[in-house]
């Protein structure tokens, strides 16, 4: 029987030969590899820095701590609002919350899961804007929202803008990379995503004071966020106090570093970004124009250049069927499938005391949430597995 993935990693000689330059240099911990890395992805993305750290939840935590420490947005603090999709990963909500922010769910384009942003404008209208302090849209499967109407609506109620781009590693919007239309903007490298190393995440952002911020914050809130540690050298800028910098902690953080391993997986992996994200889009596709007579049963993902797929969604529609049975049986048959995620106040029992005031309020989310599901688009694979996704989704959807 064929298996076909949601996401597949084959480490190949480039990243090999980094493994084993570690290996031999004894050094395990962030170093070289790691700095490389941050430069290549802010080059990529086309902002000025990078900061690692060990997982898009955790990019997504020091993110929110290092507007949280910032005396230039004092909307943003605890308590106050934040607007974001109810249909995610649910680190995006767990994020805010653990942040001491509150969620604000507003409802998504059932087809491209971005925010209904004539809904956000409505809310911060009909409510107290000054509860709000930040809008954080989440680019789902590589779909970008709708960043011009998000950004103004950010200027007219100040408001912070922090993308999640976890799952959008060189979306276009306008001829603009995901992750550069905000402050900042948090990207995952885990399983499936086009960059994978296992677990790894990343906040890019050309602000200079909230690269200081999230270089501290990953390290326990330490003094010091120079790009490479020079006191061996004998020149920290600090060499000469009565402290030691890297022992002193301006805030309270966490321990949100990475090793050079998980650097050395991403670096030739970000050199070929490219070429994964056109085959990933090719598979898309074809996927779309081989599936095209199952439209009146399922929707099918929207196809565009612009998109850099995660993997390819698609959504029962109008409940025509149950998800469970079905994903059951596609991965018996060696498809690999998972739900879209859910509606997080509706599905997630970690937010189910928000179930009741949001009863009947985000009927796309709901949908998407309870009838969406996601297969594999990944560059692995191969044309004999495209077909084989085909003739078993249209025998299970026949
Ligand atoms: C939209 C979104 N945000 C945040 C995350 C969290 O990333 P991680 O799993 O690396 O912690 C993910 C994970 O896939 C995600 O999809």
């Amino acid at each position: 029987m064929i298996k076909v993935s949601v996401g597949d990693i084959k480490l190949g000689e480039d990243e090999r030969k980094l493994i084993n330059e570690i290996v031999d240099s004894n050094r395990l911990s962030e170093g070289p590899l790691t700095r490389e890395f941050e430069r290549l992805w802010a080059e990529f993305i086309g902002t000025k820095f990078c900061v690692a750290v060990n997982s898009g939840t955790s990019a997504l935590i020091a993110g929110l701590y290092a507007l949280l420490y910032d005396d230039r947005f004092p909307k943003v603090k605890k308590g106050s609002k934040v607007i974001t999709s109810p249909v995610t990963y649910i680190a995006t909500s767990s994020a805010i919350a653990l942040a001491g922010m509150e969620p604000v769910f507003v409802d998504i384009d059932p087809m491209t899961f971005t925010l209904k942003v004539d809904q956000v404008e409505a809310l911060l209208e009909s409510g107290n804007p000054d509860e709000y302090s930040m809008i954080l849209p989440v680019h789902l499967m590589g779909y970008v929202n709708d960043m011009d109407e998000i950004n103004r609506i950010s200027k007219k109620y100040d408001l912070v803008v922090f993308e999640d781009s976890a799952q959008a590693h060189g979306s276009l919007y306008k001829g603009k990379k995901a992750g550069t239309m905000s402050l900042l903007s948090d990207y995952s490298f885990y399983i499936a995503h086009n960059i994978q190393v296992g677990e790894m995440g990343a906040v890019v952002t050309s602000d200079k004071k909230i690269r200081d911020n999230i270089k501290k914050i990953k390290a326990n809130g330490r003094y010091c966020a120079c790009p490479v540690c020079t006191r061996s050298k004998g020149i920290c800028p600090y060499q000469n106090d009565d402290f030691d910098p890297r022992f002193t902690h301006e805030f309270l953080g966490f321990n949100f570093k990475i090793n050079e391993f998980q650097a050395a997986i991403g670096i030739p992996q970000v050199k070929r970004i490219k070429d994964i994200i056109a085959s990933r889009q090719q598979n898309v596709e074809y996927l779309n124009q081989q599936l095209d007579g199952l439209k009146h049963v399922l929707q099918l993902p929207l196809f565009s250049k612009d998109v850099s797929y995660l993997a390819y969604p698609l959504v029962i529609k109008d409940k025509l069927l149950e998800r469970q049975p079905i994903m059951r049986e596609l991965e018996s048959k060696g498809l690999e499938t998972r739900p879209l995620f859910g509606c997080i106040p509706a599905h997630q029992p970690a937010f189910k005391y928000l179930k009741q005031q949001y009863e009947g309020k985000l009927p796309n989310a709901d949908y998407v949430g309870s009838s969406g599901f996601y297969i594999g688009c990944h560059q692995y694979l191969k044309k004999e597995d495209l077909d084989y996704i085909v003739v078993l989704l249209k025998t299970v959807f026949k």
